[in-house]
């Protein structure tokens, strides 16, 4: 078994930063968390204690500690929020594998606020030139990670990357969250599955798919 690997969640107690821990407790992760809401922590500690009683997990009560102790970051944060996120994590997050889970929509959820040859991921390695961002997690609604299975197929997740390693990891990361990891391209590649995921929200708003929805590479 290869050496335990330490994760921070930025944002751990939002929609996506809970979901994304929770299922991360059950894998061979260290976690750390933090956000600014100390009682919802408490709560979802609770949580993972009762449903993953060996899990490790731990508060920490800053941004840049979290980031100077883990090997992967998963900024679970609204896009409006990543570049104050950046500022505080730059200098430790050097060489390290950063996650982008970002849809940059607009406030009536019709459109991207990026503009069209850029995407949140993209904006995300500019503001972290060092580090190895990758896209994860865009394609998957928060209510998805309680059961990754959605009609008796395993909801496909996109990850999108310039390093092979990172997505390596970044996969075996998906695959412990329970959903089937789909390598699609270099970072550029963020442009598409941030439009994909415009589409599957606007899609569920029209025919009330109730967040319970997903995507699936259908191939030979
Ligand atoms: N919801 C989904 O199904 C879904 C699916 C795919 C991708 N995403 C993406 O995931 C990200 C998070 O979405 P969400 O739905 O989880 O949002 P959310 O429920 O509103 O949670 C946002 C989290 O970000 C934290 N935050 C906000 N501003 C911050 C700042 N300046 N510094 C540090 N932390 C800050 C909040 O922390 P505090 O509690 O400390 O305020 C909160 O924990 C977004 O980029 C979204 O596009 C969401």
């Amino acid at each position: 078994m290869r050496t335990k690997q330490t994760i921070a969640v930025i944002g751990a107690t939002g929609s996506m930063g809970w979901a994304i821990a929770k299922s991360l407790s059950k894998g061979n992760y260290r976690l750390l968390l933090f956000t600014r809401d100390k009682n919802r922590l408490k709560k979802l500690q609770k949580e993972i204690a009762v449903a993953y009683p060996g899990a490790d997990v731990e508060p920490v009560t800053c941004s840049y500690t979290a980031t100077w102790e883990a090997d992967i970051i998963i900024v679970a944060v609204p896009f409006a929020a990543e570049k104050e996120v950046a500022d505080k994590i730059r200098e430790v997050a050097n060489q390290k594998i950063v996650i982008s889970i970002a849809n940059p929509l607009n406030e009536s959820y019709d459109g991207l606020i990026t503009a069209s040859d850029t995407s949140a991921a993209e904006e995300l390695q500019k503001l972290l030139p060092n580090s190895k961002v990758i896209k994860a997690f865009n394609t998957t609604f928060a209510a998805n990670f309680a059961q990754p299975v959605i009609d008796g197929k395993k909801v496909d997740a996109f990850i999108a990357g310039n390093d092979s390693d990172a997505l390596e990891t970044v996969s075996e990361l998906v695959q412990t969250a329970g959903f089937n990891p789909v390598v699609a391209g270099d970072l550029s590649v963020s442009r598409i599955l941030e439009n994909m995921q415009l589409l599957l929200i606007r899609m569920g708003l029209k025919y009330n798919y109730n967040w319970l929805a997903g995507w699936k590479i259908l191939h030979q």
